[in-house]
């Protein structure tokens, strides 16, 4: 966001004139009244500087309660706003970051923000805890639904644009996490250590963040976990010399839920709770959610002088500057009509990033089914249920409004619905067959096979469920639960086309599935339209353009298995399993093809600074229109430390008419084609760059580029 200078002298003002206790009061956040409602009450009353998980209608009373009381500085509200405004009931639930980042399209993304923001701002909220810059490539792990995928480049990319989406009009401020390496635990159990190096870290887990600091992100979350044995909330290096001084970030750190606490409670890392607050806000702390002893032992350290009272006006500065760039003083905070929210054109928004978030992973040819079908059997455990394909993060979830009854407020499709709809001349059987993880019975298997051998195409919808993905819903076996492989070995014998349409977190291990399958989509958790989208795309109303941006591993003890790993030795082979991978990053059909050539640099030798060009020809081969991404990816021959054999370094997504071929130009810095040394410095070693570019891994032209000293 536009932070105005003019804030500044202000902001210095008001720290000369507030109590220790205004100023402390401020850096702490309480959570919804629900939660523990006499602590609530107390730091309504004392005027806590944020809250969270409030719903619109509460935030705008307790708004007004505070100013009535004398309060002249507003609470600001954050919300876990992860694809939408999704724990609203009625507000446009979007794919998870990870379905949306299969559209590989960021102006998409940007878009997608700037729809929450309208509407978690409409709903009288101004703080949004997301995107989440975590590097999904522990599958195992719980949170991998919540990420972009597994590629630092293509989280980066996303994140800004979504941050950019979030902040551009100034109605919401973004919260990037978790600060830093979360999804690196040890196991993929959520919150462990995790043992990265610093060189690490910057090679691979700082840079989205840098480029969503960039973007103009006003708040940072830190991680639960460790890195190299240090908590992230008592990490001084990480957070106030890389993020506040290397990275510039002007914004405020807001720890995450009880992180002071948990440094004694969980992590042993300090004795007393007083220390544990010492120690957070030496580290950099700005605000602690929860954690409300964090208020009382403040106080009475920076009374005692214990605290630098400089450490706590750099906090309270960075949070009042957020609220003041958010507009939150003086009534001067912009406010959308509710009416916006789930509005026409919010949806429409979705309904184009669906369409490009699904991803064709197979087809023998069975789909567009353009052909009149007479009747089309619906099967499967997610075929139906609205709540495995919004995932989490969802009102279903929200930990105060969520009656187990609760029924979404919005036009929402599931599969059966979105293929009831497009292909209304047909009839339609609906079998479950069996249940994501339950030992379902046989009868419903039967009923299951009976349908598909009476149709003309059976449409399966397999996948995962609620309670196998989110906080704490680490697996440690991936393979595709229940009796659903069994379900689709039965389908493929009945000699019906068999369809399979994944909804699910994250990539599983899908055994036979794709070999007995004539066509798979992936879905991943599709929000209010995966369903419609998903019927438009077997009708072949458009052409899918989604592509991976995470590998699908054959069996659970591959994990991880990104792709942008070291170069080895012994050719990293199992003795019992293939070691390759079943999907790659970058994977995904279309109903046309493409053919690239004529690769060429604008400048084929050059030095640390320069931008040069990349430009191929990409030609649709097919019959039908359609949008390609165009992968980019660089290989730094010989370097002083191991580098990636491929590593993405930019993307374009092109639109190519059938029998046109495009000319697509790509820009490539030279400064990103820098490593990090031992010595922990991003340098451009001279020497060869193998360029490689193409439509995925498997389909790359390359040539040559020289970087002098
Ligand atoms: C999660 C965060 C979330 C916070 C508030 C934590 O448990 O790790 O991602 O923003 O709760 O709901």
């Amino acid at each position: 966001m536009k932070r105005s200078e003019n804030y500044e002298a202000r902001i210095t003002q008001m720290l000369s004139e507030m109590t220790v206790e205004e100023k402390i009061a401020q850096m702490q956040q309480i959570s919804y009244e629900g939660y523990r409602p006499e602590v609530f009450e107390r730091f309504r009353k004392l005027g806590a500087g944020s809250f969270l998980h409030v719903l619109g209608r509460d935030a705008e009373a307790m708004r007004s309660e505070a100013k009535q009381a004398g309060k002249t500085i507003p609470p600001i509200f954050g919300i876990d706003a992860i694809h939408g405004h999704s724990l609203l009931n009625g507000a446009v639930i979007f794919p998870s970051q990870l379905a949306a980042a299969c559209t590989w399209n960021p102006a998409l993304v940007k878009e997608m923000g700037k729809v929450t923001a309208r509407e978690v701002n409409a709903d009288g909220l101004d703080w949004v805890f997301s995107p989440v810059l975590c590097i999904g490539r522990d599958t195992r792990w719980g949170r991998v639904d919540e990420t972009f995928g597994e590629d630092p480049y293509l989280v980066g990319t996303l994140a800004a644009a979504i941050t950019e989406g979030y902040e551009e009009d100034g109605l919401v401020a973004a919260c990037l996490k978790h600060y830093i390496g979360y999804g690196e635990a040890t196991g993929a159990r959520d919150a462990y250590d995790t043992e990265i190096s610093m060189r690490k870290i910057r090679e691979t887990f700082l840079p989205p963040f840098r480029r969503a600091v960039e973007a103009g992100a006003s708040t940072v979350m830190t991680a639960y976990g460790s890195v190299s044995g240090v908590p992230m909330t008592a990490h001084r290096k990480l957070l106030r010399e890389v993020l506040k001084g290397e990275l510039g970030f002007d914004g405020f750190v807001v720890t995450d839920w009880y992180n002071v606490a948990s440094l004694r409670t969980k992590q042993r890392a300090v004795e007393s709770y007083a220390d544990g607050v010492r120690t957070t806000i030496e580290a950099g702390n700005d605000m602690s959610m929860n954690s409300y002893p964090f208020y009382d032992h403040a106080v009475r350290m920076v009374k005692e002088g214990v605290i630098p009272m400089t450490l706590i006006d750099d906090a309270v500065r960075r949070i009042l500057r957020v609220k003041f760039s958010l507009g939150l003083f003086d009534g001067e905070k912009k406010r959308l009509p509710r009416e916006v929210i789930g509005s026409r054109e919010h949806v429409e928004v979705n309904r184009k990033l669906t369409r490009e978030s699904l991803v064709l992973l197979k087809n023998n040819g069975v789909l567009p089914l353009t052909e009149k079908h007479p009747r089309i059997a619906v099967i499967g455990p997610n075929a139906d249920d609205i709540r495995a394909q919004y995932g989490d993060w969802t009102f279903f979830s929200h930990p105060d409004k969520a009656p187990d009854d609760c029924v979404p407020e919005s036009d929402f499709y599931t599969v059966l619905r979105g293929i009831r709809e497009v292909f209304d001349g047909s009839e339609i059987i609906y079998e479950k067959g069996c249940d994501v993880m339950e030992e379902s019975d046989d009868r419903m298997m039967a009923r299951a096979i009976a349908a598909a051998t009476f149709s003309d195409v059976a449409v399966v919808v397999i996948g995962d469920c609620l309670a196998q993905n989110g906080e704490t819903k680490d697996r440690s076996d991936l393979t595709l639960s229940g009796r659903q492989q069994e379900l689709v070995a039965h389908l493929k014998k009945t000699g019906t086309p068999v369809i399979v349409v994944l909804v699910n977190g994250k990539p599983l291990c899908l055994g036979d599935v794709v070999h007995h399958a004539d066509a798979v989509i992936e879905m991943f958790n599709g929000g209010d339209l995966g369903g419609l989208c998903v019927a438009e795309m077997i009708a072949g109303r458009f052409n899918p353009s989604g592509k991976l941006p995470i590998s699908f591993p054959r069996t659970s003890g591959q994990v991880p298995c990104y792709y942008n790993t070291y170069p080895g030795w012994h050719g990293g082979k199992y003795m019992d399993a293939e070691e390759t991978r079943l999907f790659d990053f970058g994977f995904g059909l279309s109903y046309t093809t493409y053919e690239y050539s004529d690769l060429t640099l604008s400048r084929d030798t050059v030095r640390a600074g320069d931008v040069l060009t990349v430009s191929v020809n990409v030609t649709n081969t097919g019959e039908m229109d359609g949008y390609e991404t165009v992968e980019m990816y660089e290989n730094d021959l010989y370097s002083s430390v191991l580098t990636p054999e491929r590593q993405l370094c930019g993307f374009k997504k092109v639109f190519v008419r059938a029998g046109e071929t495009v000319r697509v130009e790509l820009p490539l810095a030279v400064n990103d084609l820098a490593l990090v040394n031992a010595e922990e410095k991003t340098v451009v070693e001279p020497g060869q760059f193998e360029i490689l570019v193409g439509g995925g891994l498997h389909q790359l032209l390359s040539v040559m580029l020289t970087v002098e000293p």
